[in-house]
C-alpha cells in the first residue's frame, strides 16, 4: 500500500494541522426572543437552555455574550395578542417592545451587532407574512409594510437588517426606502432560500406566531427543490443583498453548498429552533454526545456557510465545546 490516508489521523498535532474547515466564535450569530415585562426571563419549553427575556434581561444577557466573545444577535419578539392585527402596525409604531429592545442594546452594547428580522408574522393577527386577504398572501401591498418596519429597524440603529418573510421583490424594496432615507449603510442579510420547513415548530411556540389557518407553502419554498434557489440568490444579487441565508440548516446543506459555488456573496445558515429541539432532546435522553453540537456546526462551515444562525451560539462558547 502506497497510499495510507490513517498516517494523517495518527497524532492529535497532525490532525489539527491538516483540518480543511473551523468554527470560530466570529461564524456565531445568536438569536434571542424578547418579551414585554421587567425581570422577565422564561423557558421555551420545547427549546431547552433557551429563553424569552425582557428588554433589561437581554442586556445582561447580551453583556455575557459579549464577554464570551459572541459578538452578533438577532433579536425576535414575542408580541402580545392584543397588540396584533391584519397590517402588522406594532410593528413600527413608536415606542414598541423590538424597537426599544434595539435602542437599548445600541445604546449599552454599540459594539454589538444587532441583526433584526423583518416579517409581519409576529405581529400579524392572520400569523402570516404577509397581508392576507380572502385568504391570500398580497405580495406589494406587504412590501410597503416591510419598507416601514425596516427602516423603523434602521433608524433605532439596527446593522443588518435580515427580511424573511419570502415576498417577491422585498430586497429591492427594502434597499430603496433605507437608501432613500440615508441608511445605506445598513446592511441586508436576505432568507434568500426559505423552505416552507417543518423544523421551525418551536420558534412558532416560543412567539406565538402559528399561522392561523392554511400554511407558508405560497412563499416560502418547497423542499423538494433546489435550482429554485438559484432563481432567489440571483434575484437577491441584483436587488443588493450583502447576504444570502439558507433555512433551514440541517436538511437543507446541499443548498448552502449550491449557493456557495454559484455566488460570491457570504452565505449564512440558520440551525432553525426545530433542529435544537431535536439535538437537545437526544442529548438531554443520553441518546447523543454534546459533540454532536459541533459537528453539526461544522457541517454547515463545511458546505460553505461562513455565518451560522444557532441557538447553540452561547453554550458552545461557554461549555468550551470549539476545542
Ligand atoms: C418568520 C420566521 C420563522 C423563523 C424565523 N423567522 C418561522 C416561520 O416562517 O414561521 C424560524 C426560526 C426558527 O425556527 O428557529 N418570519
Amino acid at each position: 500500500m502506497l497510499q495510507r490516508p490513517r498516517r494523517n489521523r495518527k497524532s492529535a498535532v497532525i490532525r489539527d494541522m491538516i483540518q480543511e474547515t473551523h468554527l470560530l466564535p466570529s461564524n456565531l450569530i445568536f438569536p434571542l426572543f424578547i418579551v414585554e415585562g421587567e425581570n422577565q426571563k422564561t423557558e421555551v419549553s420545547s427549546m431547552p437552555g433557551i429563553y424569552r427575556h425582557s428588554v433589561d434581561n437581554l442586556l445582561r444577557e447580551i453583556e455575557s455574550c459579549l464577554k464570551l466573545g459572541l459578538n452578533a444577535f438577532d433579536i425576535f419578539p414575542a408580541v402580545e395578542e392584543s397588540l396584533k392585527d391584519k397590517f402588522a402596525t406594532e410593528s413600527y409604531r413608536e415606542g414598541t417592545l423590538y424597537l426599544r429592545a434595539i435602542e437599548a442594546v445600541k445604546k449599552y452594547f454599540p459594539e454589538a451587532c444587532v441583526v433584526t428580522d423583518v416579517a409581519m408574522d409576529p405581529y400579524s393577527s392572520d400569523g402570516h407574512d404577509g397581508i392576507v386577504e380572502n385568504g391570500e398572501i398580497l405580495n406589494d401591498e406587504t412590501l410597503v409594510v416591510l419598507g416601514k418596519m425596516a427602516l423603523a429597524h434602521a433608524q433605532a440603529g439596527a446593522d443588518i437588517i435580515a427580511p424573511s418573510d419570502m415576498m417577491d421583490g422585498r430586497i429591492g424594496y427594502i434597499r430603496n426606502v433605507l437608501d432613500e432615507n440615508g441608511f445605506t449603510h445598513v446592511s441586508l442579510m436576505s432568507y434568500t432560500a426559505k423552505y416552507a420547513s417543518s423544523f421551525y415548530g418551536p420558534f412558532r411556540d416560543a412567539l406565538g406566531s402559528a399561522p392561523k389557518k392554511g400554511d407558508k407553502k405560497t412563499y416560502q419554498m418547497n423542499p423538494a427543490n433546489a435550482r429554485e434557489a438559484l432563481i432567489e440568490a440571483q434575484l437577491d444579487v441584483e436587488e443588493g443583498a450583502d447576504f444570502l441565508m439558507v433555512k433551514p440548516g440541517l436538511p437543507y446543506l446541499d443548498i448552502i453548498k449550491l449557493l456557495h459555488d454559484n455566488f460570491d456573496l457570504p452565505i449564512a445558515a440558520y440551525n432553525v429552533s426545530g433542529e435544537y429541539a431535536m439535538i437537545k432532546a437526544a442529548i438531554q435522553n443520553g441518546w447523543l454526545q454534546e459533540s454532536a453540537i459541533l459537528e453539526t456546526l461544522l457541517s454547515f462551515r463545511r458546505a460553505g456557510a461562513t455565518s451560522i444562525l444557532t441557538y447553540h451560539a452561547k453554550e458552545v462558547l461557554e461549555k468550551g465545546l470549539l476545542k
